[in-house]
């Protein structure tokens, strides 16, 4: 009985700090701007987490892609949904989405 408990605190131990990780590893502003195309790789945009599609876009350097995100590029919007967004914040979201998950 004692170690039924024991088992079912470790499991609800283990669940909520999968959650807090989850939550740490994205950027603040992922979910709400780049997610909602490059979760998925809507219209062409380079997938979250596929590095192979991020490794020919990496190729032109961070500062061209955070002005390709600025000005808008094809199907992506300018700002790419997050106009509050800094500089340093884009650098932060490329490379969240060009690494492995
Ligand atoms: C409405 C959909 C959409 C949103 C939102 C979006 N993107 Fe994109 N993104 C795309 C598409 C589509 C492409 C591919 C464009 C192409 O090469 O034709 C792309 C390409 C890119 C590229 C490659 C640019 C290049 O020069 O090759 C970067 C970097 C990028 N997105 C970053 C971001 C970031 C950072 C955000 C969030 C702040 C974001 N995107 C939000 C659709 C989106």
């Amino acid at each position: 009985m004692k170690a039924a408990m024991i088992r079912v605190l470790s499991v609800l131990a283990f669940l909520s700090l999968a959650q807090v990780a989850q939550a740490a590893d994205a950027p603040a502003k992922y979910a709400a701007s780049c997610g909602a195309c490059h979760a998925y790789g809507v219209a062409g945009a380079p997938k979250t987490g596929d590095a192979g599609q991020w490794e020919p876009r990496l190729a032109k350097g961070m500062d061209a892609l955070v002005a390709s995100v600025k000005n808008g590029l094809n199907a992506m919007p300018p700002g790419g949904l997050c106009n509050g967004c800094s500089d340093e914040e884009y650098k932060e979201l490329i490379t969240y989405m060009a690494t492995p998950q």
